[in-house]
């Protein structure tokens, strides 16, 4: 018997502000993305954007349903934007905030949302950065999925 530890690598910045410029874009997308939730339920807006391969910065945000298992996260529903709309480009980086009582506040990809994020790094085959906001205005910067979702599933099919 072994034991094994797992150390993940990630970055965090004081602020928006503080982004690289194309990520502080990205984030601000995110940001104005919140504004399209749909979250009569929970109250809870979420906002996402998507950086492709050629720039092109495509949102998403949470949509719920009265059958709750119906709604979708802001991760996903931006991330299949993307690929009905743009199949061709890679995914290079996500930005994810929360919205609630009036401010910005933390949000971090769901499990489903990492996995679906697991399958456009297989398809592409490159890493995708992943900006969440944090409380307090921080922004998490995480490079590549594996760091968000260690020992996921693979298989040759
Ligand atoms: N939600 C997201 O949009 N992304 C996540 O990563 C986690 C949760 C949404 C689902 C639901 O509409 C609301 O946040 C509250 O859970």
């Amino acid at each position: 018997m072994v034991n094994k530890c797992l150390t993940i690598a990630y970055a965090e910045y004081d602020s928006v502000a503080e982004l690289p410029e194309e990520d502080r874009r990205l984030m601000e997308a995110a940001m104005e993305a919140t504004e399209s939730a749909y979250a009569p339920y929970s109250q809870f807006h979420v906002g996402a954007a998507v950086r492709l391969a050629d720039g092109t910065i495509v949102r998403g945000s949470n949509q719920e349903n009265i059958a709750y298992p119906s709604g979708l996260c802001a991760e996903r529903t931006a991330l299949f934007s993307a690929s009905a709309k743009y199949p061709q480009l890679a995914v290079e980086a996500l930005a994810v905030v929360g919205f609630h009582e009036g401010q910005f506040t933390e949000a971090s990809p769901c499990g489903a949302c990492r996995q679906v994020m697991a399958e456009y790094e297989l398809r592409y085959g490159n890493e995708i950065s992943v900006l969440c906001y944090l409380s307090g205005g921080r922004i998490r910067r995480i490079s590549g999925v594996k760091s968000l979702l260690p020992f996921a599933f693979e298989a040759e099919l």
